[in-house]
């Protein structure tokens, strides 16, 4: 199978600062990618070279089978990018913002890709409210919506929950998770550990401009000494409590220790 995203050697500096050094990356169509790294890896230099947006120095890249260097123009219609910050309008409301982009896309029956895409996203309800009213995890919500206009091939996001709070976060996983039954294949750079075990199928960790692993999380533990097993006494959690004082569940002292 073509990959979606084939990465080969890919170098970049910016003056005497070498931040990619030969990076290979595969990332097979429909599937969710984690980029992992620390803040200034390289994340969004990738992504950015990937979109089209700045020249690599060295290697090759391709995407949705166009050649990042010689078919930038084929790049960018199989792609859409969301950046680390919500780039939606505050003044529009999410329907209008969405709606504006269909627009901006020459896709007919605007209004009704809007809808649909408020729908898949949960936002039904705050359609016709100002973005300025929305929390950090609805305006993230909606930026994703307003990338999948047109329905692109391949989807960049780049740190999608840094700064959410945890509400926000999961309100983000289900939204890449719907993504992801679509078909789309998604290319996401986190610095959250957490983040990368959720969601990707597979997971890369750029460190220092080059991947130094790049697998499965079943194959990327295989990398650690087998789990050592602790015996730990464990508190009943307030909802078992409540299972066992309304009459359901097995009472704490019964349970399992993990
Ligand atoms: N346009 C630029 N000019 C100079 N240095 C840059 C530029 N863009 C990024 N860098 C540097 O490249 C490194 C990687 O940045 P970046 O790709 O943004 O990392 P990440 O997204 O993983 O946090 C950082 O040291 C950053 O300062
Ligand atoms: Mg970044």
């Amino acid at each position: 199978m073509t990959p979606a995203i084939r990465v080969r050697g890919l170098e970049k500096s910016f003056g005497d600062v070498h931040v990619l050094r030969g990076v290979d990356l595969d990332v097979a169509p429909g599937s969710v990618f984690a980029l992992l790294g620390s803040n200034g890896a390289g994340k969004t230099t990738t992504i950015r070279i990937l979109a089209t947006l700045v020249h690599a120095t060295a290697g090759s890249a391709s995407v949705a089978g166009h050649d990042v260097a010689t078919d930038p123009g084929g790049v960018r219609e199989s792609i859409s990018l969301t950046g680390q910050f919500a780039a939606v309008d505050e003044v529009l409301s999410g329907r209008e913002n969405l709606v504006l982009v269909a627009r901006l896309r020459h896709l007919p029956r605007a209004g009704r890709i809007a809808d649909d895409l408020l729908e898949r996203f949960g936002l039904t309800e705050a359609a016709s409210r100002r973005v300025a009213t929305y929390s950090g995890g609805m305006r993230r919500r909606l930026d994703i919506a307003m990338s999948l206009v047109g329905d692109p091939a391949v989807v960049f996001l780049d740190e999608p929950t840094t700064g959410l709070d945890p509400e926000g976060r999961l309100a983000v996983w289900d939204a890449v998770r719907t993504l992801a039954a679509t078909g789309t294949t998604v290319l996401l750079t986190t610095q959250y550990l957490d983040e990368a075990e959720h969601l990707a199928d597979r997971i890369a960790i750029l460190h220092e401009g080059h991947i130094i692993a790049d697998g499965t999380l079943a194959e990327l533990r295989q990398l650690l000494p087998p789990a050592r097993v602790e015996y730990v006494e464990k508190q009943p959690t307030l909802e078992e409590v409540f299972l066992a004082v309304i009459g359901h569940g097995t009472p704490a002292h019964e349970q399992e220790v993990a």
